[in-house]
């Protein structure tokens, strides 16, 4: 690439992934200042089953080179006995996560005027939902630090050991510090279950306190998961930037998603905020076999994980922009009638 053009590496993977990525980058096209110059990569369940390949090293290496990634999602068809669970979690999503150092798991969560939510027309009223989950994405339960034993027995055992690093706390924290310094209501809230998961939990509690005193102008709060969930349904607008563990902002993340629009407009980035390798930007969504190849599938969140990416690279205003024509675009969408994908990303593209 000449000095200077932004590299993208492309993995459209499998299902509506291709179809959802397809449009992020036709957005990505006319909204982006520079010109991308990008690779694409057949990771997934199709090159799985086809050569048993699930992200070979040189794949890896390669990928790292790049400035960023964009993903549209991985994933087979449920109970395929020939697609064991965890391979593709374990093997490529995680992996990446882990190797590429994607320390922030980056799900902002605003619910669009004009979008319809689950929630009740009081909860609502109570004020604007627009908040930011900040999930650590490198440790916690999800760093394969168990195993199993006498499986198939009356006497299994079975262990997912949590790790929490002080190192890996810290910077998590901090970044979700840095993100309340440049939002509005400058909030930060930790959610946790320091009443039972004492050990962590007060290595959580002692870095969020550290870290807050150096920011005094940014409020702080905390709320136990099991609360937290309360609160996410009767009122959101309490919430400006959650930091919270690997577990806790995996669920949290899904529900944020379902209370502003649902799964087709939920974006998210898997941030190395250090830069030393790239990060990677996602739909929340799976591939959705149910709807695969029929061009059904919502592409707002990859196009929404398109403008993240954008803004990681420093183009803050293009990726205002594209937020700008996402919203234009869901607020004429009429209910009861649906577009097909492409449409949807022309539409968005045409106002850019
Ligand atoms: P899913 O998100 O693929 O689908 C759940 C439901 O939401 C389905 O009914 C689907 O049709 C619908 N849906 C999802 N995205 C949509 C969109 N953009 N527009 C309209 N409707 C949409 O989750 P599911 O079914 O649990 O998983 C399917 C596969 O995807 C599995 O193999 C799973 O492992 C994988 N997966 C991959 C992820 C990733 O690549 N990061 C994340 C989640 C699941
Ligand atoms: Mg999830």
């Amino acid at each position: 690439a000449p000095t200077g053009t932004p590299t993208l590496a492309v993995i459209p993977g499998d299902g509506i992934g291709p179809e959802v990525t397809a449009e992020a980058l036709k957005v990505l096209e006319v909204a982006s200042p520079v010109k991308f110059e990008s690779t694409r990569y057949d990771l997934g369940a199709e090159r799985y089953l086809a050569t048993g390949e699930v992200l070979p090293d040189s794949v890896l290496a390669e990928i790292r080179e790049h400035d960023a990634i964009l993903l549209g999602a991985v994933g087979g068809k449920p109970n395929d006995p020939d697609l064991p669970p965890g391979i593709l979690e374990r093997g490529l999503l995680l992996k990446l996560r882990f190797e590429l150092d994607h320390y922030v798991n980056l799900r902002p969560s605003r619910l669009f005027p004009g979008t319809a939510s689950p929630l009740a027309e009081p909860v609502l009223r109570k004020g604007e939902i627009d908040f930011v989950v900040v999930r650590e994405g490198t440790e916690g339960p999800y760093t394969g630090n168990g195993g199993a034993l006498r499986v198939g027995t009356p006497a299994e055992i079975a262990t997912e050991v949590s790790v929490n690093t002080a190192y890996g706390v810290e910077r998590v924290i901090r970044d979700a510090f840095a993100r309340a310094e440049k939002r509005p209501r400058k909030k930060v809230t930790l959610v946790h279950k320091t009443n039972v998961l004492v050990n962590a939990g007060s290595l959580w509690w002692r870095l969020f306190e550290q870290v807050a005193a150096e920011h005094p102008d940014v409020t702080t709060d905390y709320i136990h998961i099991d609360a937290a969930m309360i609160f996410m349904v009767t009122d959101p607008a309490r919430f400006d930037v959650v930091v919270t563990d690997n577990l806790f902002g995996d669920i949290i993340t899904d529900l944020a998603a379902a209370i502003t629009g649902g799964i087709g407009l939920a974006a998210s980035g898997n941030v190395n905020p250090d830069r030393t390798a790239p990060s990677m930007f996602e739909p929340v969504h799976g591939s959705a076999p149910d709807i695969a190849g029929q061009q059904k599938a919502d592409p707002t969140a990859a196009i929404l994980s398109g403008a993240l990416l954008l803004d990681h690279l420093g183009h803050p205003d293009a990726a205002a922009a594209i937020e700008a024509a996402v919203l234009a675009d869901l607020t004429e969408r009429e209910p009861g009638t649906s577009r097909r994908t492409s449409e949807v990303g022309d539409a968005i593209a045409a106002r850019l």
